[in-house]
């Protein structure tokens, strides 16, 4: 039964096993705080695609070959209980106005999986990114079409006449029904949306579309920005847009979709970074990261769909073999830390201090 006062809320449910999940968008940084991190995703997830957006950012396979090493040995070196967790990251290469069309098919054989794009400007780290696509970047297009690889899409125009809210909505128009049209056998995934407009247009595509959702787009709407005072931790970009948006990425999230999966997009900056006149980009999430959508999906009464849109739908979209462990949620109440320690610095994870109802076993 439902309790009236929680819609979706199964009162009776205390426990749920799910075939592990992956994330399909996360920001691990590099050194002190790549150790510092690192561990939160690893503990619940069995892999995670790794943004290129570190200074400066990783662009060929030679330096993705490098970064994975090192995040190897950070996870080496941060054993739990004694035992090394069994985490694999996926790498990515950060695409250029001036990737080689060479650089695809090296990349392919380094095992990097897919290229990002960033529209110039559009985020953080980004000033190295694409100024014109479909002007400048078709050899490589190609190339990853032939290869295989997949596109992953920072999805907003950069024009500053575009309103902020807007950006999102725009790019569908101007960038990505031109790729589609003009590369419709290259896998893209557009990368952490936050509009109706883009569920609308990525559940329409053909199968070779599908999309990353945040834990934090399902929960908040922009008003979390704002509410008693202006809260730089709820500050992403794309930055978080209106309740009819909000509900539309729920509704994409829990329909079923194999288009549609978990990708966090935690983005750690330190608390000092964050709590500043100019604060970054970016909700640290990775702590309570499953939690989360267990959160979001419980209000939607869907946790029967939280495995399919966290462990299968990704799997099989890049065409990777599902995880065969599992993971257990408890309903268990506990309190997210206030601050983590980011190597020299602290980060605050989103909802620090707030209490949670899922908790992730260990
Ligand atoms: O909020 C964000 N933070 N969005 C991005 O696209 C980049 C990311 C970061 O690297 O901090
Ligand atoms: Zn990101």
């Amino acid at each position: 039964m439902t309790a009236p006062s929680d819609p979706g809320v199964d009162a009776r449910l205390q426990t749920l096993t799910l075939t592990q999940p992956d994330d399909w968008h996360l920001h691990l940084r590099d050194g002190a705080a790549l150790q510092a991190v690192l561990p939160f995703t690893a503990r619940q997830f069995g892999r995670a695609i790794v943004m290129p957006n570190l200074r400066p950012p990783v662009t060929t396979a030679a330096q993705a070959v490098a970064y994975r090493q090192r995040i190897l040995a950070a996870l080496a070196s941060s054993e739990q209980d004694g035992r090394q967790l069994p985490f694999e990251p996926l790498m990515t290469l950060y695409l250029t106005d001036n990737t080689a069309p060479d650089e695809v098919k090296r990349a392919r054989e380094a095992g990097v999986v897919a290229f990002k794009l960033y529209p110039a400007g559009a985020t953080t780290n980004s000033d190295a990114g694409v100024t014109d696509l479909l002007g400048r970047c078709r050899a490589t297009l190609e190339g990853m079409q032939r290869e295989g690889m997949l596109l992953l899409v920072h999805g907003e125009v950069t024009d500053a006449e575009i309103d902020l809210f807007d950006r999102e909505a725009v790019f569908i128009d101007r960038v990505m029904r031109p790729l589609r049209r003009d590369y419709p056998a290259l896998k893209v995934v557009f990368e952490h949306i936050t509009t109706r407009d883009a569920a609308q247009y990525v559940a329409q595509a053909g199968p070779q579309t599908a999309a990353t959702i945040t834990a934090h787009h399902l929960l908040y709407n922009r008003n979390a920005i704002f509410t008693g005072g202006l809260r730089p931790h709820y500050y992403c970009l794309p930055v978080l847009k209106r309740e009819v948006h909000r509900l539309a990425l729920v509704e994409a999230a829990t329909s079923g979709s194999p288009k549609f999966f978990l990708g966090t997009d935690s983005a750690p900056h330190a608390t000092a970074l964050k709590e500043q006149s100019v604060c970054g980009a970016g909700c640290f999430t990775a702590p309570a990261a499953l939690e989360l959508y267990a959160e979001a999906f419980e209000a939607a009464g869907a946790l029967h769909l939280l495995e399919g849109f966290a462990s299968h739908h990704g799997a099989d979209f890049y065409g990777l073999p599902r995880n065969r462990s599992s993971v257990t949620l408890q309903r268990e109440p506990w309190t997210v830390p206030e601050q983590l320690p980011f190597g020299d610095a602290t980060i605050k994870p989103l909802r620090a201090g707030e209490t949670l109802r899922w908790k992730l076993q260990p």
